[in-house]
């Protein structure tokens, strides 16, 4: 059985790599800074089993090049969680002049799955997306599915988080015929990295909140239980939280948007690809 998981130098994603890493033959970890992985992967007794890809979310270019890299590695895919993300300062832009939340949250995972399709099919994949609840505060997004017109950190936020619910939902009625399933989740309030890379205001509000987060391993509990339990236990499109299903907001249940979302996405690909220099399409 193989791994691909995003998000695994620090907080949830660090602790779903040590759950995860004596379950499968080979885990990949598509990470954006390779020094920072390779010291901590060091400390691992089974590190022979990890290949690291460098793989910056962010850039569509990047996550192109190290979705290549990784299918020279596997052809077949059983698990990919796509759990990196964060809060970033409304209105901060990649250098492909996308917003960074929309990018490091959605984007880049959506053009990751685009890309590892024929693995993913052929492993049968589970697919799980780290969500949170804070989707529930999400606006609708109307047409500009982007963010590049707002200038609110955590209306952005929150979008991005309805977006990875609407993503996984749209898998499911996509693909199940082809066989693969698909769950987002919520991890809780969790101690981790989360908000450093926020803008000032929103950092000191989450370093106070913090003091009353889950640990780490905590946090990491339910997508390392969508990850080990049998596919027959779990719903296709599920929402869960504490290791059970749960209910979306009705936004996150809107099939029209849903599917809106993913041609944006797929058309957003296309116009950003044509323009970096080297990269086609
Ligand atoms: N903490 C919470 O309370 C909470 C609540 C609900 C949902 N979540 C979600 O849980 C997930 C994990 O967050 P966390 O709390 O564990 O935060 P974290 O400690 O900050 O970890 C985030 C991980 O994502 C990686 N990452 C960020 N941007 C990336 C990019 N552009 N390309 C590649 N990797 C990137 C980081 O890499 P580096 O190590 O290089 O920084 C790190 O490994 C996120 O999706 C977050 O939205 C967290």
């Amino acid at each position: 059985m193989n791994l691909v998981l995003t998000g695994s130098t620090s907080g949830i994603g660090w602790e779903t790599l040590l759950a995860l890493l004596p379950q499968f033959e080979k885990v990949y970890l598509p990470v954006r800074n390779l020094t920072k992985a390779e010291t901590l992967i060091q400390r691992l007794p089974q590190k022979e089993k990890i290949g690291l890809i460098y793989l910056d979310l962010s850039m569509l270019a990047s996550v192109k090049q190290g979705a290549a890299e990784l299918l020279q590695q596997v052809d077949e895919i059983h698990v990919l969680i796509n759990n990196a993300g964060g809060m970033y300062p409304a209105g901060k832009r990649s250098t492909e002049g996308l917003d960074l939340s929309f990018s490091s949250n959605h984007l880049g995972h959506f053009l990751l799955f685009q890309e590892l399709l024929p693995a993913l099919i052929k492993g049968q994949a589970k697919i799980i997306q780290v969500s949170s609840e804070a989707h529930r505060i999400a606006g609708p997004p109307e047409r500009d599915f982007s963010l590049r017109k707002s200038s609110n950190t955590v209306s952005s936020y929150a979008k991005v988080k309805l977006y990875n619910i609407l993503f996984t939902n749209e898998i499911k009625n996509k693909y199940a015929s082809e066989g693969l399933i698909a769950y987002a989740l919520h991890p809780g309030a969790v101690r981790t990295a989360f908000g450093l890379e926020a803008p000032p205001w929103a950092k000191g509000i989450i370093a106070f909140t913090k003091h009353f987060f889950i640990s780490p391993m905590a946090g990491a509990s339910t997508t390392i239980f969508l990850a080990t339990t049998l596919k027959a236990n779990l719903k296709n499109g599920g929402y869960y939280k504490n290791k059970k299903l749960s209910s979306t907001s009705t936004l996150a249940r809107d099939s029209k948007l849903g599917k809106a979302l993913w041609e944006f996405s797929l058309e957003e690909i296309e116009r950003v690809l044509k323009n970096t220099v080297g990269i086609k399409n």
